[in-house]
């Protein structure tokens, strides 16, 4: 207490005299913080003067508001009697003991009223919304501060009851804990707390979520995980959680975050890569958040790139050193190489090949050349290839070599105003430089002189042209380059027409033609023979005129003369020809054409049972004929048993040549052939064979043995014959044994033909039998004299 205060009470007291009161009291009252406060004290005895005053906590006398002023605590007179006191806004500092005091006779009576100031119930840390986590214990926060200890109570909007520890739920200070969250937990729920001393309470809704932490399900590449350059990609997760998860996406990188470019962009829960780059490889982790918490997932990528060839460069190699071609290439996944040579491939032992992967996603390949030469010169490919793609690329391997002749030595002919070429070809690398010299000797100094001009002139060209002088001698042209030289001479001659010719003969001669074989001439100062003239006419004319029939034959032809008259005197000179010009005339010969006749009988070729047998084809020697053989003819029959048939003959006219093929000819059947030539004077006579064609597939028999096995069938049917003619008479039936026989072996063959059939029309039979088997009653008995040729069985 403030000791002047009290001095002053003290002083008031003693100055007035009356009593309003008798008695003290102690009243004590717990007002709320913020509220008001009045209190009257009356004065119980006016008479002898109302004598009141109020004093605050602090002993000091509280005035009435004096008007324009405003006072937190004041005093007031109610009427004459009634003296209160205000406090309109009860604070801590503001409680205190307020005492109304009156004094009676040095008596100081005092009624005091404690006010005290209590602070209400209040909520802290309390949230009105609020989450708890599904699946494990959570607890809503719900703290209250008070003066006193508070009660706290929980409902749950719509139950009844008041929550109470149990197994699900616990009541603590901080607030209600409950186990086992599931979405029935979900709801509003209402928290009070009331002050006990005071009575004062206050209560809360809090709205209480469940949710549920981030859980990720799925954390998918598209197309896969492995994309190709340049592709557009894109990453995907998908999480679960209540609520809803946020997703953020960053690429796990040594480097720090910051410098990691952002190379893609995020649409909900994917990141799209436009254009996926190289560098774009990595993990990616997928960072899923919401209230619950946050789940993270990653996922790694790998950009495949397709190969590129690093290198592959032109060689350039001196022939017969060692030297090496590179293929190196890079790609996602390693690339495979192959190396290829665009050239004739040769089974080089000196070839080796290597490979090898220095990187991953590297490969080198070494094709290694032992000993190069200007075979393996050309165009190399190397072949890049993996997974997503091939790339191919050229190299060039240049081989470098001294100059080289094909030959070192050319002998060329020249002539009078011909211009000719020399030609130092040769091959070389790199291109070699000639130069030409003249050997030549016992020339004349003017020629040296001209010859020294056109050196001079031509010095390094090829070919070396010289034009309307000639000039003969000894050339050599020297090609030459930084590896070596090489020489060639060329011997530059005159050429000289061909001499005569004297060896001419005739080879055939008709009535309308004559063919000669020209031999010569031996040797020839000058280029080759290209060719043969000649000149002739009928020897009456031949003196008579100098414009004679001529004829010039290229060397390689036949030397035929025709339309000639027949029967009459020729006479001829011939002349070679080379590309100097015409050769001499040889001396005159004398020929005669024949007269006109019929043709030789044409020869069968020399092998022509052999022919036959291996290529199936009948082949002869053109008829000799005065006039040209227009065609042959020829006749073929079919032999069975030995007998011609010759009501199966055929006869086929042949434009002139030489051979027949046989190949609509029966296998395994011997034919008689009959062929005669024809010209425009008649028919020569027949030549005639007979031959087997063979069976097919079949090793052939000989000639020889054909006719054997042939005269073997005819004497076993002689003998067949006499023997069923002995039975068949004794049974009163006559017939052709052989009719009889091919009956009996029908039978034989096939039971359930009985006789039948060969009954009703044997002939037709026999036809339809024909290529396989032929027996022909009607042919026996005209068998004899038919068989001729060569090879006669009877
Ligand atoms: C290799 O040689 C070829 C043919 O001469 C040429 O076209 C190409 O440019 C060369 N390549 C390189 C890389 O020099
Ligand atoms: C390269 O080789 C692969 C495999 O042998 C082939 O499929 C591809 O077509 C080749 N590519 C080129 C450009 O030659
Ligand atoms: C000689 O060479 C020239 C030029 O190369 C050419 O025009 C001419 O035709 C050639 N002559 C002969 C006969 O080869
Ligand atoms: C004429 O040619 C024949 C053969 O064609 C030959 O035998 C003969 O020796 C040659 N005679 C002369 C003189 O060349
Ligand atoms: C060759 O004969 C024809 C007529 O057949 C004639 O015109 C030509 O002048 C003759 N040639 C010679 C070189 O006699
Ligand atoms: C050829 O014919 C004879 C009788 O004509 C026969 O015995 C032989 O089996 C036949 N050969 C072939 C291969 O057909």
């Amino acid at each position: 207490m403030d000791g002047y205060a009290w001095v002053t009470i003290i002083e008031i007291f003693l100055t007035e005299g009356n009593a309003c009161f008798t008695s003290s009291q102690v009243e004590i009252n717990k007002i709320k913080t913020g509220s008001s406060f009045y209190q009257e004290c009356r004065c119980d005895d006016p008479s002898s003067g109302v004598n009141l005053i109020w004093l605050d906590a602090n002993n000091k006398t509280i005035l009435p508001l004096r008007p324009g002023t405003k006072s937190n605590v004041y005093s007031e007179w109610l009427d004459k009697h009634t003296y209160s006191v205000y406090i309109s806004n009860i604070s801590k500092s503001t409680s205190g003991a307020y005492k109304c005091v009156t004094k009676h006779s040095g008596q100081t009576y005092m009624l005091t009223y404690n006010v005290e100031a209590y602070d209400p119930p209040y909520f802290v840390n309390t949230k009105e919304n609020q989450y708890v986590i599904s699946g494990k214990d959570g607890i809503i926060t719900c703290e209250a501060r008070g003066e006193n200890d508070l009660l706290i109570k929980w409902h749950k909007e719509g139950e009844e009851l008041e929550i109470t520890d149990d197994e699900k739920y616990k009541v603590t200070p901080e607030g209600l804990i409950i186990k086992e969250i599931t979405k029935e937990d979900e709801g509003v729920y209402k928290c009070s707390a009331s002050d006990l001393d005071t009575g004062e309470g206050i209560d809360r809704d809090i709205k209480v979520e469940v949710i549920a932490t981030p859980s990720i399900k799925e954390l998918v590449a598209f197309p896969n995980t492995t994309p190709t350059l340049g592709e557009s990609f894109y990453i995907e997760c998908l999480a679960s959680g209540v609520p809803h998860p946020e997703y953020t996406f960053r690429k796990i990188s040594d480097m720090d975050l910051a410098e990691t470019n952002i190379t893609w962009q995020q649409v909900g829960n994917r990141i799209v890569f436009d254009i996926i780059q190289e560098e774009d490889s990595g993990t990616y982790e997928c960072i899923a958040t919401n209230r619950a918490g946050i789940s993270t997932k990653n996922i790694s990528i790998e950009v495949f790139l397709p190969p590129i060839i690093t290198e592959f460069d032109n060689v350039t190699a001196v022939e017969g050193s060692t030297t090496q071609i590179v293929c190196k290439a890079t790609g996602i996944p390693t690339p495979q190489i192959s190396v290829t040579f665009l050239g004739e491939e040769s089974e080089d032992q000196s070839i080796v090949w290597d490979k090898k992967n220095p990187n991953v996603n590297e490969t080198e390949f070494y094709l290694s050349f032992l000993r190069v030469n200007r075979t393996h010169e050309g165009t190399y490919q190397c072949n890049a290839t993996n997974e997503v793609g091939s790339i191919m690329e050229e190299m060039q391997l240049f081989v470098l070599y001294p100059p080289h002749f094909n030959t070192s030595y050319e002998k060329v002919w020249a002539w009078k105003d011909k211009s000719i070429n020399l030609s130092c070809e040769h091959q070389s690398n790199p291109k070699a430089v000639i130069t030409w010299r003249y050997q030549g000797n016992e020339i004349l100094a003017t020629d040296l002189l001209e010859i020294n001009r056109l050196m001079a002139d031509k010095m390094h060209s090829n070919p070396l042209i010289i034009k309307n002088k000639t000039l003969y001698g000894i050339y050599e042209c020297t090609a030459r380059n930084e590896f070596g030289e090489a020489k060639k001479i060329i011997h530059l001659q005159e050429g000289f027409t061909p001499p005569a010719i004297n060896n001419v003969t005739i080879t055939k001669i008709t009535s309308s033609s004559v063919t000669f074989s020209i031999e010569g001439p031996n040797e020839v100062n000058g280029p080759d023979v290209i060719g043969y003239r000649s000149e002739y006419d009928e020897i009456d004319n031949y003196n008579i005129t100098n414009i004679h029939l001529n004829r010039t034959w290229a060397k390689d032809r036949s030397f035929k003369l025709d339309r000639l008259k027949p029967n009459t005197s020729y006479v001829i000179k011939f002349a070679a020809i080379n590309d100097v010009g015409n050769g001499p005339w040889s001396n005159i010969f004398n020929f005669v054409t024949l007269d006109r006749s019929v043709p030789n009988e044409p020869d069968w070729d020399e092998n022509v049972e052999q022919l036959v047998a291996s290529d199936r084809v009948l082949k002869w020697k053109p008829a000799d004929s005065s006039d040209t053989v227009e065609f042959y003819t020829l006749k073929y029959c079919p032999i069975y048993d030995g007998l011609i048939a010759k009501s199966l003959c055929e006869e086929e006219q042949i434009e002139p040549t030489d051979e027949f093929q046989l190949n609509k000819m029966d296998a395994n059947t011997t034919y008689y052939f009959e062929l005669v030539a024809q010209n425009a004077l008649g028919n020569s006579s027949a030549v005639r064979i007979t031959v087997t064609i063979p069976a097919e597939e079949e090793p052939t028999l000989s000639s020889g043995a054909i006719a054997g096995i042939a005269i073997l069938v005819i004497f076993l049917c002689l003998v067949l014959l006499d023997f069923l003619l002995l039975i068949w008479r004794r049974q009163g039936i006559i017939a052709s044994c052989c009719y009889k026989k091919t009956n009996k072996r029908e039978v034989s063959i096939n039971s359930r033909d009985k006789k039948g059939l060969l009954k009703e029309n044997p002939e037709n039979i026999d036809k339809l039998k024909r290529p396989s088997n032929g027996h022909k009653e009607y042919e026996y008995n005209k068998t004899t004299g038919a068989i001729t040729g060569k090879h006669s069985s009877v």
